[in-house]
């Protein structure tokens, strides 16, 4: 053997190893696809159908284990899960992560991903999952307080001794985490649960009252200089009403009023979880979120939870929380479309960790639009273990697992989109028909399903999506739908169903099924998918004069 050999056979070995390490090792993580962001799992992209567990489901691995039956039965490929500050860190730097461990078991177990959600420092603006030692020593972790002094039970994001007690558990559990799952059963994580302060705009306590009269710091007046052009109205109209002064302390940059108030409050809370969340990201790199109870118009911050991460305080949040991937919104509303729009932004891909509680006929409709219209990463019903096992949710995971490879190759590239009836914050449904365009066809959707009696039709469950396969080729799924057609070019040229399948994708493979020219599409009048549970067509148009 020559001299040179070995040396070139490490070589190799080394550049066969650098090439196959990523690939083994490759996290789950965020990459761009057109218009939009993708969740990366095992290398490719991932259609979360998920579901999320009660609060005190997970708290005990026998209860636990008999809900992973009914989550299967829905078709579920990833369950949403608290891990509890106070069971993971009971005594002052000593962890127990047999919780986590016996978690990440049992979904392993039952061929399910996970989304680890911390329940921190706060869970509903409070800090009910904060361990007892930090509970009872207020002068070591304080509280916020109210602005008539009262402590609350929450601690006051200004405290460097919060943040790092946080901050050092959070990290134990991710580098626990690198350790023990690499095989990437959990593949994203929400750091803290509904971050907000009450009752009042502000924290009120010495710490924050110095904070609000020491100067805006400059990271977020540079972060709002840069962005002038494009913030958020509701922010740039309290900083337009100061004059838009580059520096000044808090109340004299967005002004003394509760709004003022908000965004200092916000700017606090972002950057205590940016130090969490980069402790943790530093020990295991795994792409992580926040998630926002919504607020109500005209409701003043502190009567809902101030500060959280809502719509008009994106700009805030992403200058304070860079290691924050998205601002993620839980929904309990009716008006889910006008809620859920603010938050799919260029800079923030949608994911709905709680998609109102579980059991709802109007899921699917929601599921449908948000990932056909959104481009949503991910759905997820809250307490899905106490769905119904015939809840008609299960059957519209299973199409979506089905079409999820085809709907994540269309998602951000304008050949896809979705529709539901829009509702409105009352709760009144608008089932006017809607109008959308993709390619050279405008489909008209009718949410009043025209075969079934209307005093037995709940049209705000109705909705779906539509997928442009070819040039006059179309896929449909929904639910209490019907679609008729018109030429985007011209309006003289009419157009007709040259066909239209019921069937199923199978590993890519369009299997047909019934042919459905006849009653089923009204003899070539419509396509029609009927309410109850969610359909797949596959439509061939064609024009004439
Ligand atoms: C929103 C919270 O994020 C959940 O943990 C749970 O408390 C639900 N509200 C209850 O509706």
């Amino acid at each position: 053997m020559s001299p040179a050999r070995p040396g070139l056979f490490a070589a190799l070995a080394l550049l066969i190893l650098a090439m196959a390490a990523p690939a083994l090792a490759q996290a789950p993580h965020l990459r761009d696809h057109g218009t939009t962001r993708q969740l990366i799992v095992d290398g490719a992209p991932f259609l979360m159908l998920g579901g999320e567990l009660g609060n005190s489901a997970a708290s005990d691995l026998d209860h636990l284990s008999a809900q992973w039956e009914g989550l299967r039965a829905l078709n579920l490929n990833t369950v949403l899960a608290p891990v509890y500050w106070e069971s993971v860190e009971p005594e002052e730097g000593r962890f127990d992560f047999a919780l986590v461990d016996g978690l990440i078991e049992q979904a392993r177990a039952h061929d399910m991903r996970l989304v680890l959600l911390w329940f921190g420092s706060w869970k509903n603006s409070m800090s009910s999952y904060a361990p007892a030692w930090v509970k009872r020593d207020q002068a070591r972790f304080p509280r916020a307080r109210a602005a008539d002094g009262a402590a609350q039970e929450i601690l006051s994001p200004f405290s460097a001794a919060n943040m790092q007690a946080d901050r050092r558990a959070f990290a134990a559990l991710m580098r626990h985490l690198a350790r023990t799952d690499p095989g990437h059963t959990v593949v994203m994580v929400q750091v803290e649960n509904e971050i907000g302060m009450l009752p009042d705009a502000r924290d009120h306590s010495d710490e924050a009252d110095a904070a609000f009269a020491a100067p805006v710091p400059r990271d977020l007046m540079a972060h709002l200089d840069r962005n002038r052009a494009r913030l958020d109205p509701r922010l740039d109209a309290l900083w337009r009403a100061q004059g838009r002064p580059m520096s000044g302390t808090w109340a004299e940059v967005f002004g003394p009023g509760d709004g003022g108030e908000e965004v200092f409050m916000a700017w606090a809370f972002g950057r205590y979880v940016e130090g969490v969340a980069a402790a943790g990201r530093a020990e295991h790199d795994l792409p992580m979120f926040v998630n926002a109870a919504l607020n109500d118009a005209g409701v003043r911050p502190g009567a809902y939870p101030s500060a959280g991460p809502l719509p008009h305080l994106f700009d805030v949040w992403k200058a304070a929380a860079p290691s924050i991937d998205f601002l993620a919104p839980d929904i309990y509303r009716p008006n889910f479309i006008e809620r859920i729009s603010e938050f799919r932004r260029p800079d923030n891909p949608l994911f709905i960790p709680e998609a109102n509680r579980a059991g709802r006929p109007e899921a699917s409709a929601d599921a449908l639009w948000a990932v056909g219209a959104m481009d949503a990463m991910g759905f997820s019903p809250f307490a899905i273990e106490t769905a119904p096992a015939d809840d008609p949710m299960g059957g519209t995971y299973a199409r979506l697992a089905e079409l999820a490879p085809l709907i994540l190759a269309h998602q951000g590239q304008g050949t896809m989109t979705g529709f539901r009836a829009p509702v409105d914050a009352a709760g009144e449904v608008d089932d006017s028909p809607a109008r959308v365009t993709l390619g050279d066809f405008v489909f008209t959707v009718a949410f009043v399903d025209p075969w079934t009696p209307r005093d037995r039709q709940n049209t705000a469950a109705h909705g779906g999506l539509l997928i442009q396969l070819g040039d006059e080729e179309f896929l449909a799924v929904g639910t209490g739908v019907t679609l008729t057609f018109a030429s985007a070019r011209d309006p003289a040229l009419r157009v007709g169903i040259e066909s239209i399948d019921e069937g199923r994708f199978t590993d890519g493979e369009w299997l047909p099924g019934r042919r459905l020219n006849g009653d089923e599409n009204h003899q070539g009048r419509h396509l029609r998918l009927p309410p109850g549970a969610t359909g797949v067509q596959r439509l061939r148009l064609y024009t004439y004069r």
